[in-house]
């Protein structure tokens, strides 16, 4: 069962009168357990429970102890199963106590209770949600206004699906959603004073529709019909007497069609359940998030799966101005003319949200400004005024109907409840009809957009290119901004989307916006064209913008690609959060790893990077400068290179094979080549790529040396297999592959180590706390999906199984998916290193000796086994931290603090050693190193 039937299940049994004997069962059915979990427990065989006054106990194991108790224990019933040695045993999770006039129960883990009147506990469902095996965040559980309301208007939206099938259609989609939003706000205005008294909306329908539903949507359709008419023009439109008592609502919300779609028995009955909650407690970020699915058929019933917490919100809008909002608000203390001029500046901000959803952003920038506003006029001792901060100057773009609806209704909802906070409810009530008409929620493609269009620099009259929200034509939505000097800050979480999921459409958008300015857009997250066209806006605006992205854009190839073309606007990073973990979605939606950038024109004042620490806390750093990899320092973008730019060795790919598999020995392929030990010794070679090395199994290859080609064509096994590489070359299309035929006896390449090779696999997980390099005998090569640094001293080796090395790596490589995705060009060739003394480089050698004995040790256990995050052996372990320990005494002298100043001393290293070099993307190709990257 998904949330929204769970929340049906439990206020149908809210609604039914108590049962005592039966109600642990329905309570456990209503949580979505099955008939054979209840029969099991009814019957005695699975209830642990060790409850035995009253009725007793039923104790389901991991989950909950529940007991229904005589009238007015539920206390101290609630305490004894808290007590009950069972409860401890079962390791339930919650206990529950009720005699079905109080209820009360205690989530164990948590420490949370709940103690409400029995009727109301399905207020409180969200708290058990953990018993359906659905975690979702706190914000989420709590808002249970938010998830009735949503759960009830799913239903409702899909029974008027049932009998209204063309209102699904693509052509009809938009008055559905339009329609939904029209009852939202019907709901809301009727239980807070908006539509003169209580329940008006809810109560007409009830009784002037018929109980068979059969007119309720003409009901409804007049009622719409009067919220769209002045109320000097409704006796000439005759406005019928009972719809004459609602006020004019309009603001696009009720202009446009009329349709209302047809009602079943059920669907009215729905239609006066949802009228019938408290809508004053609305929270319209939480409900935003939780609606916007309703429209969705995939994701409808997906509890919470778009929320985006308020702390995270203000990561990205604290620092964006919020921040200096407050220290200028601080600044200011009594003095009236200060605080004037920032009441005046204030009322000049934009927030602008390109990729809005629902509008949180925008709701949560709205109330921060509207609390410091009402502070200010506290100050000033106006308490009472009007707000100047106008809702239309939170902008947005969404590309989803319904979200961009929800959006423009939150906002207005928001602004209700601001007023009715600051101002008090007559006052709120005083202005708030009718609603404005403009437009300031754009349903479009933010990338396709024009931004000037839609969030114009100062004053000026401007047409807007795309579908407005409330049936506004096309050509007719036009806003006098009359801002000047205003500023404007651009923020949001655009969608992220790698390069491979994206659609051809998609691409088309990035490829576009990077015409003429780079030739390898094929590699970029979709979220960068957020930030282009925002670095883009910034030219002609007073703006900054920040946004929640994928940290792939600051990792990897992505950096050289985005990176110079947003600095080339002119534009510079001016704070950022370094990666951390954007957890608080629903739990069906694995936590993605995020940074925010904020960019904007340069600026004398310092930068800030936020980092969040093991506990979670957030360490403020300041600089002069943040790189795109988001270190502080000074602006640098790592290219490929041919060569190591220090004293590191080569290192080269292994060997491609092209070879139709006659040169590459299946298991149990050697035996039938018929070899002589000798022979096996001069033509035979193992072969390993990263997926062998790195979880065990190798293969074998046949080897021929130019000098033994003749002894191997007198082997007849050998010759038909050279015969064999011979005919797939010349028959390929490639061609390379034809040129190569005649040299059928070898692979593409013969690298191998005369003494050893030191292994660096192409691929490997980034679970793993170092990226696993070993080291091979001279009777073992390689293929293509490994790199190879033949005979090199074994230092090389220490370097890159050490913790630098894997920073950098994964900063300047970046990752594929969840892969370190190793290059040579632009991981190993870049990686700076200090000249090393003969005495570093003994040492080194030492660690990296004792790394591989180490894993000695737990032959035959793979590489995969031994770098399991956490089953790593603790010799394993120790001989890393001494492998890392030497090597930063290296470096600093001591150990690194953290994998942030690791990169800052890296990049400050690579800077120096790089200094008037040029890099490969300048200079010829290099023909030892061939191909550029994995
Ligand atoms: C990650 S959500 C963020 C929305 C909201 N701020 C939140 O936290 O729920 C990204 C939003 O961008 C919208 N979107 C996707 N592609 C878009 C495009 N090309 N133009 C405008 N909006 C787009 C999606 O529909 C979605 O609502």
């Amino acid at each position: 069962m998904n949330a929204v039937e769970i929340e049906e299940a439990v206020s149908a049994l809210a609604e039914q009168a108590f049962d005592a004997a039966e109600f642990p069962f329905a309570f456990l059915l209503a949580f979505g357990n099955k008939e054979t979990t209840i029969k099991r427990l009814r019957a005695g065989a699975s209830n642990k429970s060790d409850f035995k006054s009253g009725l007793g106990g039923v104790l389901q194991t991991n989950h909950i102890h529940i007991a229904v108790c005589p009238p007015g224990e539920t206390g101290k019933t609630l305490a004894a199963l808290r007590a009950s040695p069972a409860t401890a045993r079962a390791k339930a999770r919650f206990v529950l106590a009720t005699d079905g006039v109080d209820f009360e129960a205690e989530d164990r883990d948590t420490g949370e209770t709940v103690a409400c009147v029995y009727q109301d506990f399905p207020d409180h469902f969200g708290f058990f949600l953990p018993l359906a095996g659905i975690t979702t965040v706190k914000q989420v559980r709590e808002s249970s206004f938010d998830i009735r309301a949503t759960s009830r208007l799913n239903r409702l939206y899909v029974e008027l699906l049932k009998d209204n099938a063309e209102w699904g259609t693509a052509g009809r989609r938009h008055d559905m959603n339009h329609f939904m939003a029209r009852l939202i706000f019907c709901f809301f205005a009727e239980n807070t004073d908006i539509f003169n008294g209580t329940g008006l909306f809810t109560d007409t329908i009830a009784q002037m529709s018929a109980k068979d539903s059969s007119n309720a949507h003409e009901v409804i359709g007049e009622l719409f019909r009067a919220m769209n008419t002045r109320i000097g023009d409704r006796a000439s439109v005759g406005i019928t007497r009972w719809a004459d008592a609602f006020p004019y609502v309009n603001g696009g919300l009720f202009s446009g069609s009329m349709d209302v779609p047809r009602f079943s028995r059920i669907a009215r009955s729905y239609l006066l359940h949802i009228g019938n909650l408290d809508w004053t407690k609305i929270n319209p970020d939480i409900f935003g998030s939780m609606i916007q699915t309703v429209a969705d058929d995939d994701e409808r019933g997906a509890l919470g799966m778009h929320y985006t917490s308020v702390p995270n919100i203000l990561k990205v809008l604290n620092p964006l101005f919020l921040d200096d909002l407050r220290a200028r608000f601080a600044e200011a203390g009594d003095n009236p003319r200060t605080l004037l001029n920032l009441r005046k500046r204030m009322s000049k901000i934009r927030v602008f949200d390109p990729a809005c959803g629902s509008g949180n952003f925008l709701v949560i920038a709205y109330k921060e400004m509207r609390a410091i506003e009402a502070e200010i006029n506290q100050r000033r001792g106006e308490p009472d005024r009007r707000s100047e901060i106008p809702l239309t100057s939170f902008r947005g773009i969404e590309i989803r109907d319904f979200p961009a609806e929800v959006a423009r209704l939150a906002l207005i909802i928001a602004e209700f409840q601001c007023d009715v906070l600051y101002r008090g409810q007559k006052e709120a009530l005083a202005e708030f009809l009718p609603l404005d008409s403009q437009n300031w929620i754009t349903c479009g493609n933010a990338l396709r957009l024009d931004w000037l269009s839609i969030c114009p620099p100062t004053g000026g009259v401007v047409k807007f290119a795309a579908d407005d929200l409330f049936h506004t034509p096309l050509d007719q939505a036009q806003i006098d901004f009359e801002n000047e000097g205003g500023e404007t800050y651009i923020c949001g979480n655009p969608p992220y989307l790698g390069s491979t999921w994206q659609s051809a459409e998609q691409k088309a958008d990035i490829r576009t916006l990077l015409k003429g300015r780079t030739s390898s857009s094929g590699f970029l997250d979709y979220v960068a064209g957020w930030f282009i066209k925002a670095a883009d806006y910034r030219t002609r605006t007073n703006s900054v913008a920040a946004f929640v992205s994928t940290n792939s854009i600051c990792q990897g190839q992505s950096v050289s690609i985005l990176w110079p073309v947003l600095f080339d606007t002119g534009c510079d990073i001016r704070f950022a959060y370094t990666s951390f973990k954007w957890s608080n979605l629903a739990a069906n939606k694995a936590g993605v790893t995020v940074v925010i950038v904020g960019i904007g024109s340069p600026t004398s004042a310092p930068r800030r990077l936020y980092e969040h620490d093991e506990q979670n806390g957030v360490l403020i750093r300041e600089g002069a400068s943040i790189t795109p990899y988001l270190t502080l320092g000074p602006r640098i973008i790592i290219e490929k290179r041919d060569e190591p730019i220090g004293i590191l060795s080569v290192m080269e790919f292994g060997n491609k094979p092209s070879d139709g598999g006659h040169l590459l020995l299946r298991s149990g392929e050697l035996a039938s080549l018929g070899l002589d030990d000798a022979q096996r010794d001069k033509f035979i070679r193992r072969i390993y790529g990263s997926d062998d090395f790195i979880n065990g199994g190798s293969r074998l290859c046949i080897w021929i040396e130019d000098q033994n080609l003749k002894e191997a064509l007198s082997i007849e096994s050998l010759k038909a297999r050279i015969e064999g590489v011979r005919r797939v070359r010349l028959a390929s299309r490639d061609k390379g592959a034809n040129a190569l035929a005649k040299r059928a006896h070898q692979l593409k390449l013969m690298r191998i180590g005369t003494r050893s090779t030191i292994v660096v696999p192409s691929v490997s997980s980034a679970r793993r706390p170092y990226l696993p390099a070993g080291l091979v005998d001279h009777h073992t090569t390689l293929t293509n999906l490994a790199f190879g640094l033949y005979d090199a001293p074994p230092w090389n080796m220490a370097l890159i199984a050490s913790r630098l090395h894997l920073v950098w790596i994964a900063t300047v490589c970046g990752k594929l998916k969840t892969d370190f995705r190793y290059s040579n060009t632009l991981g190993w060739n870049t990686f700076p290193v200090p000249t090393l003394t003969e005495k570093n480089k003994a040492d080194l050698t030492r660690c990296a000796e004792e790394i591989l004995l180490a894993r000695e040790a737990h032959f035959p256990a793979t590489i995969a086994d031994l770098y399991e995050p956490d089953k790593m052996p603790a010799n394993l372990r120790e001989a890393h931290e001494r492998n890392d320990e030497v090597l930063e005494h290296i470096y600093i002298g001591r150990r690194f603090r953290n994998d942030t100043e690791r990169l800052e001393k890296l990049f400050e290293l690579y800077t120096k050693m790089t200094a008037g070099q040029a890099t490969a993307a300048k200079r010829p190709a290099n023909k030892r190193t061939g191909e550029a990257s994995a």
